[in-house]
């Protein structure tokens, strides 16, 4: 099948290069010229684990194309699939300028039938909205048929959970749209759920809301582990052996970021408002979160009282490891705290670093910690894991080792002389 896939940010890139290997012809487009150049010369404009490889195949095999004309390629494919971005409006509520402009560029250029798919995660009653306009805009009703199809992958593993998903999912508003959806994804195993457009864009909503909400209830326990002096992972272990709770994202930590959680539980929290419903939950998911970085500060100031002055080392930046993602990172979050304190701030990251003139960046692990006060380990990077802890300890002037992520032995930590204060242990 010929595509047109709007947008090359994580998901529009990451679902054509999938497409294109799945054996469809696909062309994704982008109004970012510098963006397209880049693709068209070989480059990536983002780290994600196995996609440049991805992209080179299929781009030299001739299945993927890259291109800045939006307004001829939607004109030239029957097959339109939107994934361009829907940020954050300060109120919470989605901004769908760019879902818009899509919607426009359509009206103006449709020439025969098209199936308009959309990828991107938005509001409910966006899609049905888009039939509405359309009809507004003039175009005959007959000429094109709406379909909802939300993406699931996570950062680091995009192309992994795109070629093996869990389910897809087909908002749909007749058989023929969603016979064209399911047959873009011929050769992947994966149950399909067939629902309303309204129902799929709720299902993406719902899977992200969900999973925010164990995490922010593993933080929650961790909390009350604390002052209880139990450890959370085996709690975590004892409440997920039973398959009802299941193991996943219940990992404690400080807390979650990223392009999707934060974004998506504002927009659904507004949505739900809109409705004249009240989002008791999802509004206390977001309270835990953002009181996260409270907990460990206080931590840190109770083992350091005076911060001012003090060298605290920050170790991962990103809003989680094998990304090179700072959106909504929690990290960048407790370091502008941290500043706020007085102290100097010293930085290191596997693959991206801060440009703040008030932080101090190293691009080595282990001078990064030289003559610090206290470690902070804010991102599960697997390079932490396996650090020389005795050489770290050596380096360092103090002996806080704040790990925020859980990932180091307490006991290990301990014997190398460190006073070690996870989340919901010590
Ligand atoms: C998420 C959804 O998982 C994905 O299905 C959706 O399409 C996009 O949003 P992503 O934002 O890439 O994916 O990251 P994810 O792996 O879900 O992690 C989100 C945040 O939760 C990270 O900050 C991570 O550190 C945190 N997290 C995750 C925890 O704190 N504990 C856990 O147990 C799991």
């Amino acid at each position: 099948m010929d595509i047109c896939v709007v947008g090359a940010g994580y998901v529009g890139l990451t679902t054509s290069a999938v497409l294109a290997e799945l054996g469809h012809r696909v062309t994704c487009v982008d109004q970012d010229r510098e963006k397209i150049e880049l693709l068209n010369q070989g480059g990536i404009p983002i780290y994600e684990k196995g996609l440049k490889s991805l992209v080179e195949t299929n781009r030299k095999s001739r299945k993927l194309f890259f291109s800045d004309q939006v307004i001829d390629s939607l004109s030239q494919h029957q097959v339109i699939m939107i994934a361009v971005g829907t940020p954050s409006n300060e109120d919470g509520s989605t901004n769908l300028t760019y879902v818009k402009n899509v919607v426009e560029l359509i009206a103006k250029s449709i020439g025969g039938h098209k199936t308009i798919i959309t990828k991107s995660t938005v509001p409910p009653g966006t899609n049905e909205w888009m039939i509405r306009s359309l009809v507004d805009q003039g175009v005959d009703r007959q000429l094109f048929d709406v379909a909802s199809n939300p993406e699931f992958l996570k950062e680091g593993t995009a192309v992994d959970d795109s070629l093996h998903p869990h389910r897809i999912v087909i908002g749909a508003e007749n058989k023929r749209a969603a016979k064209r959806v399911k047959s873009l994804f011929r050769g992947i195993h994966a149950p399909v759920i067939r629902t309303s457009l309204t129902g799929a864009e709720l299902i993406k909503y719902a899977s992200n809301a969900f999973l925010a909400a164990k995490i922010s209830f593993v933080n929650e326990i961790a909390r009350i582990c604390d002052v209880y002096g139990a450890d959370i992972k085996d709690v975590q272990k004892g409440i997920a052996a039973d398959p009802r709770i299941n193991p996943f994202f219940l990992n404690a930590g400080l807390g979650y970021g990223g392009s999707c959680f934060p974004k998506d539980l504002s927009a659904l929290i507004h949505s739900a408002k809109l409705k004249a419903i009240d989002p008791i939950l999802l509004e206390a998911v977001i309270r835990v979160n953002e009181t996260q970085i409270d907990v460990y500060l206080n931590k840190l100031m109770q083992r350091i009282p005076g911060l001012k002055n003090k060298q605290i080392t920050v170790w991962g930046l990103t809003f989680k490891p094998d990304t090179d993602d700072l959106r909504a990172s929690q990290s960048i979050k407790l370091i502008q705290r941290l500043l706020q304190t007085g102290c100097s701030v010293h930085t290191y990251d596997p693959v991206t670093d801060l440009k703040n003139d008030q932080v101090i960046h190293h691009s080595k692990l282990y001078e990064s910690v030289e003559h610090s006060d206290a470690l902070i380990i804010a991102t599960e990077w697997h390079q932490f894991l396996e650090a020389d802890w005795e050489r770290v300890k050596k380096n360092m002037n103090g002996d806080l080792l704040l790990d925020c992520r859980n990932i180091l032995d307490p006991d290990r930590a301990k014997k190398y002389g460190f006073y070690y204060v996870g989340v919901g242990r010590s």
